[in-house]
């Protein structure tokens, strides 16, 4: 293979069976360059295979920019860091979604919007009942994403702008109310409605920790850093689980049940659910006597499944620029909180450790995004089951992005990966008497 001087070439040169073949290169605003294959098939007869898609890019977006190697990260070009210190978690979906940051009105508007859909409909009061009380929240809310889209017939008509844009406005109002509720099922307590005089954030705290018998007042700090944590958490490319909502949507099945898959996918502890993997590992530290040391070559034993959870990431070589915002916050709570910092101590000796190691500097491993955040969760009460749910309602906008970006391309086919053939060739049937 041959690419004529990167800077300037269009084209490069596959030599194979004795042909050479032109594949196109597909140049971004920045970062990755792709060579096109979309012809490689039909002109070489090979496909490629990439297992785990390290080296393959899905789609061209102009949603999310990330560098492993820079450690950079921006929302439709705006820096995270400039996002986190002066943005909102709903002016960051809008931005997310609709491609720029809002004008007030426009704000005014998307806001008044998601605060008047918070409700789910009375009848799925019933829905939490059909799980057991200690079912797993991402399973409540992944069946009653899906659910909702039974009392909305127009989400099915997903390339109509108009029940497309009241779908996403659903979409962002309910989740929380979903999840606030399953939380209540599981403990026993009255589902708190949502109230249309309290922020997103606010709104999530006071559903999951109010009780009717005494008032609750939301935490302004805390219901702050939740909402920053929503912010950092609102989309990253082409992730397991966006994959997974752009997959679902190239289908042209609705929006619900795209995101619903997406939750799915978030839930595993390889992606998403480390933050809840996180907690269990500092408490097992603990609980071991506090012998980090123990802990990280037990991470770094080939002979041992265990692997560090909140380290590492498949883009990230470098300090996922998430986690570092995060681990301020994490001590601006437990002060705000006057929370245990017991755990956030322990996480910190193992960062120390981690990243000290040739293992973790050889690999470039470093903590990403749910290295701290679950001791944010943590703090503000969350039981650690419920933190991949908030890491799904940060997602959301996101997902629900690319999904749109999606679903408007021109180029999007259903999305149908081919394989290598591996098996058993062609063998006749064999009887039962004679095997
Ligand atoms: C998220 O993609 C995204 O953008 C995801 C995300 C998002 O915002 O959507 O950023 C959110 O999912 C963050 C990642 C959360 N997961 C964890 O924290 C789980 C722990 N991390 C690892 O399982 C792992 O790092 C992954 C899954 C995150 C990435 O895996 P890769 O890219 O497939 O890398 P790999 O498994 O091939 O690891 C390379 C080497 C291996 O060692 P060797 O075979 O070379 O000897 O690094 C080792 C791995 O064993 N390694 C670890 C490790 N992570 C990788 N060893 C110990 N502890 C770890 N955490």
């Amino acid at each position: 293979m041959t690419a004529d001087s990167p800077a300037s070439a269009d084209v490069a040169h596959l030599d194979i069976g004795g042909e050479t073949v032109e594949l196109p290169i597909v140049r971004g605003t920045e970062g990755d360059d792709a060579l096109d294959i979309a012809k490689l098939r039909s002109q070489t007869g090979y496909i490629t295979l990439d297992p785990g898609y390290g080296n393959t890019g899905a789609a061209t977006s102009a949603i999310t920019f990330l560098d492993g190697e820079q450690g950079i990260l921006r929302y439709r070009g705006y820096p995270i860091e400039q996002l986190a210190e002066q943005s909102t978690f709903l002016e960051v979906a809008y931005l997310l979604i609709w491609g720029e940051l809002p004008t007030r009105e426009e704000l005014d508007r998307f806001v008044t919007e998601v605060t008047h859909h918070t409700l789910i409909r009375e009848e799925m009061r019933h829905f939490f009942d059909s799980f057991p009380h200690d079912a797993h929240p991402m399973a409540v809310l992944a069946s009653g994403t899906v659910g909702m889209s039974t009392f909305y017939p127009d989400s099915h008509e997903i390339f109509d702008a108009d029940a497309v844009e009241i779908t996403i406005n659903r979409l962002i109002a309910k989740l929380p109310t979903l999840a606030a509720w399953s939380f209540k099922k599981a403990i026993g307590q009255p589902y708190v409605y949502p109230r249309n005089d309290l922020g997103y954030a606010a709104n999530l705290l006071n559903m999951m920790f109010a009780v009717p018998s005494e008032a609750y007042e939301v935490n302004a700090q805390v219901a702050e850093a939740l909402d920053l944590l929503l912010i950092l958490h609102a989309d990253h490319e082409q992730n397991a689980s966006t994959s997974t909502v752009r997959l679902v949507g190239s289908t042209h099945a609705n929006l619900y049940s795209s995101i619903s898959a997406g939750i799915s996918a978030l839930w595993g502890p390889l992606h998403g659910g480390a933050n809840e993997a996180v907690i269990n590992t500092l408490e097992n530290v603990v609980a071991d006597g506090g012998d980090v040391k123990k802990w990280v070559d037990k991470a770094k034993d080939p002979d041992d499944p265990f692997r560090l959870p909140g380290f590492g990431h498949r883009v990230y070589k470098n300090h996922d620029p998430r986690a570092t915002i995060i681990k301020r916050a994490a001590e601006r709570v437990l002060k705000a909180t006057g929370a245990d910092d017991e755990l956030f101590d322990v996480a910190q000796r193992l960062e120390e450790i981690a990243l000290s190691d040739d293992y973790f500097i050889s690999r470039k491993l470093y903590p990403n995004v749910d290295f701290y955040s679950g001791l944010i969760y943590r703090a503000i009460g969350f039981p650690k089951n419920m933190f991949t749910n908030c890491f799904a309602i940060g997602r959301l906008p996101g997902w629900i992005a690319q999904w749109k970006e999606m679903i408007e391309s021109p180029e999007t086919k259903i999305g149908r990966p081919r394989q290598v053939y591996s098996g058993a060739q062609a063998r006749d049937y064999v009887p039962i008497e004679q095997r």
